[in-house]
């Protein structure tokens, strides 16, 4: 779309209508346009905020069609949608971003790391699995990975000893060295249609073990300058590396010996950069718009410093969500509490996350860990 686009009435299509796209929803119909989401799923988050909801499957190419048509601009909130029907509509001219191509190239992990590889971005030394024996070629431990339908850590397997080798993953894959990572840190990276770039701070995220979920956020990461400049640099020449237009939260290890990798790249909003919308002066949902709709990007200056916390379903519990703790979690001076609206709570599904600014970041974490203990999203049925 040219810059002389009416955006009074810009009509946006998001393929997805969970977390991220309700916030990017809600951020967008603050800009005043007309948002759609498809999803499958009846009364889904950004179902609840956005002005039409097209029920489908994100496989169904006659909903995705139908999307693509009844939107100025398309975007998404998840990559694993078929891009079949979505390259031939972006062919045509229709505005998609991130191109379907760039999508499609992500979806697949393999392909990703090639891509990257080829690029000269540094990453984690990696190698196709064809057949079986191909597992073991790293020795042991190494990282199982699935090419394809992975997310939050479904998909992701260590083989630890030879004897593990019985739990490996039974479909197309490839495995990694186990990196020694001394921390996990994280960048968005925001690229709009003029080819624009701009960088959000460096961020830490702290994992839960048990689920290898994201669980906490620090913004910004506690790390040196030089290590800061590098992995910005790196994560800027891996977006450029795509090609790709709108939001990327580029995913990396510092390695104990100091080494900054790629692990993986999200051609979308990012959990670790859920602290934008408090802390930063654009939210990286804001900016997703902004990049694809042809707009300027917004400063990425980060006004305070932040922690973020996923609030996940309680373990034990599952069924209709009952939050536990809200009065006690919101008397903690500058939180901000995200409940997403689902209806169904299992252990570990992510349900909310909480945000705390504050000017230390210490006391930030030390706010965020006792809203930890506060809060609680339990379900309606014991399991
Ligand atoms: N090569 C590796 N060496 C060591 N740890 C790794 C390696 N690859 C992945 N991990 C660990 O597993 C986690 C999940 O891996 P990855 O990001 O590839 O999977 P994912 O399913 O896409 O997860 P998410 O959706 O949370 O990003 C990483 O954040 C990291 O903690
Ligand atoms: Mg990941």
């Amino acid at each position: 779309m040219d810059k002389n686009f009416n955006y009074s009435n810009l009509k946006l299509g998001i393929i997805g209508g969970g977390q991220l796209g309700k916030i990017m929803s809600q951020k967008a119909k603050k800009m005043g346009f007309h948002v759609t989401i498809l999803d499958p799923t009846f009364n889904c988050p950004a179902a609840q905020v956005s002005d039409k909801h097209i029920i489908g499957d994100f496989h169904d190419s006659k909903k995705l069609e139908q999307l693509v048509q009844e939107s100025d601009v398309t975007t998404f909130e998840l990559e694993h949608v078929d891009t079949t029907v979505l390259k031939e509509l972006y062919d045509n001219g229709h505005n998609i971003h991130p191109s379907p191509y760039v999508i499609e190239l992500i979806q697949n992990k393999y392909e990703q790391k090639k891509l990257l590889d080829k690029k000269g971005i540094p990453i984690p030394a990696y190698k196709n699995v064809k057949k079986d024996e191909d597992l073991s070629a790293f020795g042991f431990p190494v990282i199982q990975k699935v090419k394809l339908g992975g997310y939050d850590g479904k998909g992701v397997q260590i083989l630890r000893i030879e004897a593990d080798l019985d739990k490996a993953l039974p479909t197309e894959s490839f495995i990694e060295e186990l990196v020694d990572i001394d921390k996990e840190l994280a960048i968005i990276v925001a690229r709009n249609i003029e080819g624009e770039i701009k960088c959000y701070p460096v961020v830490e995220m702290l994992f839960d073990e048990r689920i290898n979920i994201c669980d906490i956020v620090l913004a910004p990461a506690n790390i040196s300058k030089e290590i800061e400049k590098k992995s910005i640099e790196i994560a800027i020449a891996s977006v450029k590396a795509l090609e790709g237009v709108g939001i990327f939260g580029v995913e990396l290890f510092l390695t104990s010996q100091g080494e900054i990798l790629v692990n993986e790249i999200a051609p979308r909003p990012h959990n670790s950069g859920h602290y934008t919308v408090e802390a930063c002066a654009t939210s990286q949902f804001e900016q997703m718009i902004r990049a694809v709709t042809n707009l300027p990007l917004g400063s990425t200056k980060l006004i305070s410093p932040a922690v973020m916390i996923n609030v996940l379903g309680e373990e034990g519990y599952e069924g209709e969500p009952f939050i536990h703790g809200i009065h006690d979690t919101l008397e903690i001076p500058e939180l901000s509490f995200h409940f997403y609206g689902k209806t169904f709570t299992k252990p570990f599904r992510k349900m909310g996350h909480i945000t705390v600014l504050d000017d230390d970041i210490n006391k930030a974490l030390e706010k965020a860990m006792k809203a930890k203990d506060i809060l609680k999203i339990k379900g309606s049925k014991k399991i």
